[in-house]
């Protein structure tokens, strides 16, 4: 034990700072040789990833148009502040300790119950796991079910986190059509069968199509007759402006097969970072097993006043007083997009979402379009962002939702005039 000891404290003394090796002493060849990464690092697809909201989302202040905003500044803080202090006061310390992988248990009850009552879901808390957003959500999902090289099918057009997620897990990506209905689902018999098949059943990012029901029951006969399951991103599921909400995929009758994800994102605030998955008795202890290995549990004290929100009924109240300020907004969006650029878009009506797809009318020059748009900060996402194959007409996706109609005016107008002034 001494000899150990008396050895151990000459390896400290041998290690005394003048004798680190200094980064210059190091020959250029060692010192500025690449760090040899993992394949991981290498295969994420898309370089914008990791950066693309240093400056904030939606860039400079003003309006940009990017899609896929809230109204944060209509969120009640003042509200959330009272209960977070309200909840940690009630549950002191505990609050402050290392929490459940499940997710808060409260918190647990109120979605299983509202996705019960207001998304015609069917299920209870035990199969509800709380996550850090749809995009963790994708990532348990996808390490759960796929093996490195088997098939995850998603949207083409689609959500670029699903297609990064899936690539990053290992999944081979097949990009899947979309049409009127939703995802197409005819395969070639020698094609191999998914493992996950990604959908927006609510409305289709980015295009907004509802998935119809003969295609929704096309797609759980499809999954369990090749064993796959089915992953159901419900994101925008509480806006929804021509007739009354859908109840989502996972309400079917052959749902056993449907994971299905939701997010506090768009209805209160994406800096939360929480989102829901409600997932099949069979795969909730793997799911939970995951979470634990990835980051344990998403703030316990966000989780507890979130709760909170949903169960004294803020949630329910902030979301319908949202649904018809969006509902105003997109009315005059419509209105004043359709007479100032109708010239040069043809504007793509959706039943719900936070977004629109505006078309380019023919002999519409895109480039010239998105160059003269980003010089006065007006970023509308080509649509050929969301694209893996499809090749598609060319198009841009405006966000309406989180400007005044004032601030839609402003930027729908100078828009036209930057257009108008710099006419190629
Ligand atoms: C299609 C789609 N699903 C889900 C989300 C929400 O993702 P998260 O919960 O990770 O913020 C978004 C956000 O823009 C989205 O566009």
């Amino acid at each position: 034990m001494l000899v150990a000891s008396r050895r151990c404290a000459k390896d400290v003394a041998a290690c005394q700072p003048q004798v680190f090796l200094k980064m210059q002493d190091l020959s250029p060849a060692v010192r500025d040789s690449p760090a040899r990464l993992s394949d991981r690092v290498r295969n994420i697809p898309d370089k914008r990833a990791g950066k693309e909201f240093d400056l904030g989302i939606a860039g400079p202040p003003g309006v940009s148009f990017v899609p896929g905003l809230a109204a944060i500044d209509e969120f009640p803080i003042e509200i959330w502040e009272r209960l977070r202090a309200q909840v940690l006061a009630r549950k002191g310390a505990d609050l402050l300790q290392y929490a459940s992988s499940r997710g808060d248990a409260d918190l647990r009850k109120a979605i299983a119950a509202y996705l019960c009552d207001f998304r015609g879901a069917r299920c209870h808390a035990d199969q509800i796991v709380i996550t850090a957003g749809t995009q963790q959500a994708l990532m348990i999902s996808a390490l759960a079910l796929v093996n490195r090289g088997k098939v995850a099918w998603i949207e083409d057009p689609g959500f670029q986190q699903a297609r990064r997620v899936f690539a990053f897990a290992g999944a081979t990506l097949v990009p899947r059509p979309v049409d009127r209905e939703g995802i197409t689902i005819a395969r070639r018999s020698r094609q191999l069968a998914p493992k996950i098949v990604f959908v927006t059943p609510s409305h289709q990012f980015p295009l907004g199509m509802t998935m119809s029901l003969a295609r929704r029951t096309a797609l759980t006969d499809f999954a369990s007759a090749c064993n796959a399951f089915i992953f159901e991103d419900d994101h925008s599921a509480e806006f929804r402006f021509n007739g009354p909400p859908l109840p989502c995929l996972q309400g079917l009758d052959n749902s056993v097969r449907v994971i299905y994800a939701g997010t506090v994102s768009k209805t209160l605030f994406p800096s939360l970072r929480l989102g829901y998955l409600l997932v099949p008795e069979q795969l909730v202890d793997s799911m939970i097993r995951i979470r634990s290995v990835m980051d344990q549990h998403p703030s316990a004290i966000d989780q507890a006043t979130l709760a909170r929100f949903i169960t004294e009924g803020f949630f329910l109240s902030h979301v319908k007083r949202m649904q018809k300020l969006y509902a105003d907004r997109r009315e005059f969006f419509i209105e004043q997009f359709n007479s100032l650029l109708g010239d040069r878009f043809i504007l793509q009506i959706p039943e719900g979402g936070l977004h629109f797809v505006a078309w380019l009318r023919p002999k519409t020059d895109l480039a010239f379009i998105t160059r003269v748009a980003s010089e006065i900060g007006i970023t509308p996402t080509p649509l050929s962002f969301f694209c893996m194959k499809a090749q598609l007409d060319p198009a841009l996706t405006f966000g309406f939702a989180a400007w005044s109609r004032a601030q839609i005016q402003e930027g729908l107008l100078k828009l036209a005039s930057a257009l108008k002034a710099k006419r190629p």
